[in-house]
């Protein structure tokens, strides 16, 4: 990307984190914005970790978290989720994840430390816009086979539930999996892993 593709992802990036805090607002138990698990704004502002607690997220649910003002997408993702993954490679630019930014212990099909737990940067790889959390498995005006996934409205790219862009749109590469550790079974640090201590 240019450096001038880079500083525009930039300004959008601050358009879209703030308005990701709105949209997840606005669904409600669907994708709730947890702000009572996030660092005090003094934390937040020195680019703290963030620790996530999972024990209330039920399958299938996504919560959205702030890290260095980023939005991160956690989601609990069911068996079905799951099973649905390799269906759609064919469809995927990149679906071994050779060529996208994921620490070394989410290089596996599950873009994932722990599979059941998706960690992402709520942030499209094109411009830098929030997709939006699709997980209902049908047909879709944007994708006839989709099987759950994110969708960027600003120019329509899609991603897996592995954050996994599909072939044929502006994103150039996977959503980004952030570093993290489990603290426990159920307690996620976000930000935070042996490589970034
Ligand atoms: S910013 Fe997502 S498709 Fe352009």
């Amino acid at each position: 990307m240019s450096d001038n593709g880079v500083n525009t992802s930039r300004r959008r990036f601050l358009v879209a984190a703030t308005s990701v805090v709105g949209a997840a607002g606005a669904v409600g138990v669907a994708t709730p914005f947890v702000k009572s698990w996030n660092p005090s704004a003094k934390a937040k502002a020195a680019g703290a970790p963030v620790k996530v607690n999972l024990s209330k997220l039920e399958p299938g649910q996504q919560v959205v978290v702030e890290w260095r003002g980023k939005p991160v997408f956690v989601v609990r993702r069911t068996k079905e989720m799951l099973d649905n993954l390799p269906v759609q490679d064919d469809l995927l630019r990149d679906p071994k994840s050779e060529k996208s930014e994921q620490p070394s212990y989410a290089a596996n099909e599950y873009r994932a430390a722990k599979e059941e737990y998706l960690i992402l940067v709520g942030l499209c790889t094109h411009l830098g816009c929030s997709p939006k959390y699709m997980p209902e498995v049908k047909p879709m005006e944007f994708e006839p086979k989709w099987k759950g996934g994110y969708h960027c409205p600003c120019h329509g790219s899609k991603f897996d539930l592995a954050g996994r862009v599909y072939k044929g749109v502006p994103a150039p590469t996977n959503l980004v999996v952030p570093p993290y550790t489990f603290e426990s079974d159920t307690v996620v640090i976000v930000g935070q892993d042996e490589e970034n201590a």
